[in-house]
């Protein structure tokens, strides 16, 4: 592979963090570290570079990019926040929380996929603070996968995906969330709309709203790409490894120690015993908030060819569990 075509992973030093701003302003494309996933980040008021975002990705332009910020200051010279908007701002950035709101002029339609809205968020993981701040623009970002692919946690993630489409990655370790933000439509303040369930829970947006939230366009069976378009980010099958998955209401022992050797069983918790080749589990005790840290991750590591399909049980319980259910749903979708 010819140097100039392999990507560079760089460590957060001051002097890597002033150059890699200095590369987003003059329009180049840096994968960067967020507290949810890596996203593949560009000047969110350079249309041409916010058009190379979706080049790289094989992203369709149909669907819109999330535009990042430093400071709460910053919010309006992108997007009309209500009082709505403000009080969740207030109440949960930095961290995994998107607003949808009406969008202003400077943010090109490319950023927007055309519509009269805009995602915000502001992203707590340090390093990406101070990229923020170093290259003085807003930077859109989705996750800096190839599109359709489940969405990176690590550095290597990103190089194994985009490394012959991108030159710059910027390390920040993996991933502390593992899963993309939540995404709330606060368009209309008095019809809160969850488009995405994430670590910022329905209940925690509810209360601090003091209204029900819906979650209306809830992925379900049979939702196809066209009808995903037309709500920006409900396409179903998203996130989907190579490996065909399957979801399991419930998973019996038994039946997962009787299963053919070719298949992989992921539990959430470690079983007791010693387990067989093709058992997995995304955390030893089966925390939820580690399960979502690991969940991308071991989803890519038995994608490898190894196993004919992925079976995976629903999470159960509160909190987390919407988020992780989601993910599931989509990595199953076909
Ligand atoms: O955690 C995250 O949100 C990560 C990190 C990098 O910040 N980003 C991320 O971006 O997951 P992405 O592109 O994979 O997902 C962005 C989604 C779009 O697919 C769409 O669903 C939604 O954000 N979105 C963006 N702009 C929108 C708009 N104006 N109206 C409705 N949904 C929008
Ligand atoms: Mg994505």
């Amino acid at each position: 592979m010819p140097k100039s075509l392999a990507a560079r992973v760089y460590r957060g030093t001051p002097k890597n963090l002033l150059r890699l701003a200095r590369l987003l302003r003059a329009g180049e494309l840096v994968a960067v570290p967020t507290e949810t996933v890596y996203g593949l980040a560009a000047n969110a008021l350079d249309s041409r570079a916010c058009r190379a975002i979706f080049a790289a990705k094989g992203r369709p332009q149909t669907d819109p990019l999330i535009v990042h910020i430093g400071a709460l200051h910053d919010l309006e010279a992108i997007a009309e926040p209500n009082a709505a908007a403000l009080k969740l701002a207030k109440k949960f950035w930095p961290g995994p929380l998107t607003l949808v709101l009406p969008k202003t002029p400077v943010v090109p339609a490319v950023v927007s996929a055309g519509l009269p809205s805009v995602a915000v968020r502001m992203p707590s993981h340090p390093l990406f603070r101070r990229l923020i701040r170093l290259a003085r623009v807003p930077l859109a970002a989705p996750s800096a996968n190839p599109f359709g692919y489940v969405s990176p946690t690590t550095a290597e993630h990103v190089r194994h995906g985009l490394g012959r489409k991108i030159r710059h990655i910027l390390d920040g370790g993996p991933a502390r969330i593992g899963l993309e933000s939540t995404i709330i439509d606060l368009r209309d303040p008095e019809r809160p709309r969850l488009l995405r369930p994430g670590a910022i829970t329905r209940a925690q947006l509810e209360r601090a709203l003091g209204r029900r939230v819906a979650w209306p366009r809830r992925p379900g069976r049979g939702k196809t790409r066209t009808e995903a378009q037309l709500a920006p980010g409900m396409l179903l099958r998203h996130y989907s490894p190579q490996t065909p998955v399957v979801v399991h209401r419930q998973m019996s022992l038994r039946r997962v120690r009787a299963a053919a050797k070719h298949e992989a069983w992921i539990l959430f918790a470690k079983p007791a015993g010693r387990p067989a080749r093709n058992i997995f589990w995304f955390d030893a005790r089966g925390d939820q908030r580690r399960v979502a840290r690991s969940l991308f991750a071991t989803l890519r590591r038995l994608d490898d060819g190894r196993f004919t399909r992925i079976h995976v049980e629903f999470a159960r319980g509160n909190g987390l569990a919407e988020a992780i259910n989601d993910r599931l749903r989509r990595a199953a979708a076909r």
